[in-house]
């Protein structure tokens, strides 16, 4: 079994990132941009709204949070929206999930301009993927294509399962693995069966977010493991994955923590830095 080491690629793809940064700000004068929007004090989306800006300073990407009270009205959160859409330093917007229940997230979220939609949710950027024209890639998915990439692990005519099709991993991740010529299944909480299937994919991916849900049992000899998935127990990080059974069957696995989710935050990083490419033609 070969560990798929996220933290180590992540690692080395910031350490090009910042190279390429520098070489921006001193060629063509511009520093890439990000603008986060936080709106309530949920205790998750804090430490990730912090991680992310401290990611960004590590690269040199100039990163700005807006942070909103909870009953901040819809029309004041869009209007800054407006504002970034306008603002020429500002190459990528994303608002942090989840917003406070009051708040319609997809119509928020939805003012973010096509060529800022750093996060890749937005339908513009979405109906490119399904089209297999992709353009702006969402960060988790993207971070997972190039894990496997690094590891040379073929993608086309592979059988993978999906499990999860949330808008921001499992349905993004799908289409892009079908646009690399896979043959996928995507599997969710209605799906009968689910063993019988997770038995055939040679490469199985678990975006559930349930600790040890994916056993030893559901998983094919010398299948390609991608973990996801992220809960804490007492105190401590795990995936979906029983990663200590699952490991003696796996040919490779992502461990939690240290696979995708530095993954994750590298491939935004790449993100903003691609946005602010394009800053010439906006
Ligand atoms: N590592 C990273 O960088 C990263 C990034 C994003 C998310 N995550 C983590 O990944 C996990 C998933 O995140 P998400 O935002 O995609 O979550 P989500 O929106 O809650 O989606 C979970 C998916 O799992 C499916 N599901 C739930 N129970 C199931 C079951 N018994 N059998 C099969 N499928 C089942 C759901 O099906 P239905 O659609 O039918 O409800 C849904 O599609 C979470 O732990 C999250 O923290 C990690």
């Amino acid at each position: 079994m070969i560990l798929l080491d996220g933290k180590a690629l992540a690692k080395e793809k910031r350490e090009e990132l910042k190279k390429k940064v520098q070489n921006l700000k001193e060629k063509q004068k511009i520093v890439p941009g990000l603008a986060i929007i936080r709106v309530g004090n949920d205790p998750a989306s804090e430490i990730y709204v912090r991680n992310k800006l401290k990611a960004c300073e590590e690269v040199g990407i100039k990163a700005i949070e807006k942070h909103f009270n909870d009953n901040e009205s819809e029309q004041v959160i869009i209007d800054s929206i407006i504002d970034f859409n306008k603002n020429k330093m500002i190459d990528g917007i994303l608002v942090q999930s989840p917003l406070p229940k009051n708040l319609d997230e997809e119509k928020i979220v939805s003012f973010i301009l096509g060529s800022k939609d750093v996060d890749g949710f937005g339908i513009n950027n979405l109906g490119h993927l399904l089209a297999n024209q992709e353009q702006l890639l969402a960060a988790t998915p993207l971070g997972i294509i190039h894990l496997l990439e690094k590891y040379e692990i073929p993608i086309a005519s592979k059988h993978v399962v999906v499990v999860g099709r949330s808008q921001i991993v499992g349905r993004p991740l799908a289409i892009m693995l079908l646009n690399r010529d896979a043959t996928v299944t995507i599997a969710h909480s209605k799906t009968k069966n689910l063993k019988d299937i997770t038995k055939t994919a040679d490469i199985l991916i678990s975006a559930v977010g349930k600790p040890k849900f994916i056993t030893e049992d559901m998983v094919q000899k010398n299948a390609v493991c991608i973990d996801v998935g992220i809960s804490r127990i007492e105190g401590h990080v795990v995936g979906d994955f029983d990663f200590a059974n699952v490991k003696e069957k796996a040919s490779f696995i992502t461990p939690v923590p240290g696979g995708v989710g530095p993954m994750t935050i590298v491939s935004l990083l790449e993100n903003i830095y691609n946005l602010a490419l394009n800053r010439e033609r906006k």
